[in-house]
Formats: structure tokens, C-alpha cells, sequence
């Protein structure tokens, strides 16, 4: 485990705000899409900085199908780029890649580009990155709930077992961006004990100065799960 002041070590992400940030600026939306890659980048090198064992980012919900078929198309081009053009770094960086949600329903080029990079990253030890991809946290309660129900018995703790991020850390901080305050279908049960952090800052503009200030309020938090 790592120790580290702030005791986090599992932050998941809803990086909201790109449109925002690219119609600030009269710009198209994908424009948005692509300062927010660059944000995934910084933070991604600021959580291993930071001492975070796993971080989880949500980049494209089984909703975001219902967006223009261009726009979808430019977050699956950016989501291919970004695997391919990261995997020297999440080396260098010794980040382990995974993808949480139904991603082996999409395209088989991404599908395949996925696979590879599982597997190159998957010795990495010191960050988990977590991409949801085609990712709903009811569609994982259905599933896990049916792979638990498919071994005879269904609890909390076969349900668990039996989520995507079953082999992450426990979820202890939820950051949401762009001042929305939702959990829109993200790590619902992961979320249960997590404390929450909303910030009106956009994707793109989010820093690791922003990342630490999230840690410094959780550090300052007193989580009583439930207990006095
Ligand atoms: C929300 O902004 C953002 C998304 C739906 C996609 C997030 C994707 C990325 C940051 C890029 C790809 C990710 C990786 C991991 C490489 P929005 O479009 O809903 O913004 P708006 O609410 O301002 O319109």
C-alpha cells in the first residue's frame, strides 16, 4: 500500500466541462475533447506524483452514445490516439492500463488497440488507470449481479466481487468538474463510503494544483462510514 499524507489511494474522475471550455473560446466542441486529453495526461503523471495506487476516469458513458455521430467519432479517434501515443509513457511512469464498462462492444480496431495495451502495461505497478469506456454503473450491477447469481448466491459481497473494478482499491474520493453535481451513472456502488468533491473549474483547465486541493479536503475529512 502506499502511504502518503493526504491517505487517499483510489480517485475516480467525471471529466466534465469540455464543450464549455471550447464554446469560451468559439471554438468546436472537439477542440474541448482534445485540451481535455492533455488534461488526462497531467493528472494521470500527478497521481503517480501524488501517490495515488489507482485512479478512475470516466471518458465515454453508455449514454454518450445519444451525441452527433461526429462527435462520437472524435472521442473514439481521441481515446485510439491517446492509447497508442501513451503506451512509452504509461511505461516510463510504471502506470498499469485497464478499461472498466462494456468495451469489448465497441469497434474491433479499438478493441483490439485495448488488448495490446492491457497487455504491454500490464506488469506496471505503481498507478492502476482506469478508463470507463462504454461504462454505465447499472450495466455493471446487472452484470455483476448476474455473474454472482450464476454461482449460486448473491450478496453484497458476491456483487463486489464481481464489479469491474474488483481488484482496485476501495473508491475514496469523487470528483466531479464544470459545477454539474451528479453522479450520472458512475461508480454507483463504489460510491457509497466515498466522499464527494465538486468543483466549477472545467476539464481542460483542471491542474494537478486542483488534484491536490481535492486530497487536502479529503485529508481534512472525517469519514465515519456509517459509525459515530
Ligand atoms: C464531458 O464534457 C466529457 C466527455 C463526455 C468526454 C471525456 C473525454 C475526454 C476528456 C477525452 C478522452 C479521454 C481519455 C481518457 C483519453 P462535455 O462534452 O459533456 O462538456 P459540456 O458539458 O461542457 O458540453
Amino acid at each position: 500500500m502506499t502511504v502518503s499524507g493526504h491517505g487517499a489511494r483510489h480517485v475516480a474522475i467525471i471529466m466534465d466541462g469540455n464543450g464549455r471550455w471550447a464554446k469560451k473560446r468559439m471554438l468546436p466542441r472537439v477542440a474541448g475533447h482534445k485540451a481535455g486529453v492533455e488534461a488526462v495526461r497531467t493528472i494521470v503523471r500527478a497521481a503517480g506524483e501524488l501517490g495515488l495506487e489507482a485512479m478512475t476516469l470516466y471518458a465515454f458513458s453508455s449514454e454518450n452514445w445519444k451525441r452527433p455521430e461526429e462527435e462520437v467519432n472524435d472521442l473514439m479517434g481521441l481515446m485510439k490516439r491517446f492509447i497508442l501515443s501513451d503506451l512509452d509513457e504509461f511505461a516510463a511512469n510504471d502506470v498499469k492500463l485497464k478499461v472498466i464498462g462494456n468495451w469489448r462492444a465497441l469497434a474491433p480496431d479499438v478493441v483490439a488497440l485495448i488488448d495490446n495495451a492491457l497487455e504491454r502495461t500490464s506488469g506496471n505497478k505503481r498507478t492502476t488507470l482506469a478508463v470507463a469506456l462504454n461504462y454505465g454503473a447499472q450495466d455493471e450491477l446487472v452484470r455483476a449481479a448476474n455473474a454472482a447469481a450464476a454461482n449460486g448466491k448473491i450478496s453484497a459481497e458476491t456483487i463486489e466481487a464481481n464489479l469491474d473494478t474488483a481488484d482496485m482499491p476501495p473508491l475514496d474520493l469523487l470528483i466531479r468538474t464544470s459545477g454539474e453535481v451528479r453522479l450520472s451513472n458512475f461508480l454507483l456502488w463504489q460510491s457509497a463510503y466515498a466522499e464527494l468533491y465538486f468543483t466549477d473549474t472545467l476539464w481542460p483547465d483542471f491542474t494537478p494544483a486542483d488534484l491536490k486541493a481535492a486530497l487536502d479536503q479529503f485529508a481534512r475529512r472525517d469519514r465515519r462510514y456509517g459509525g459515530l
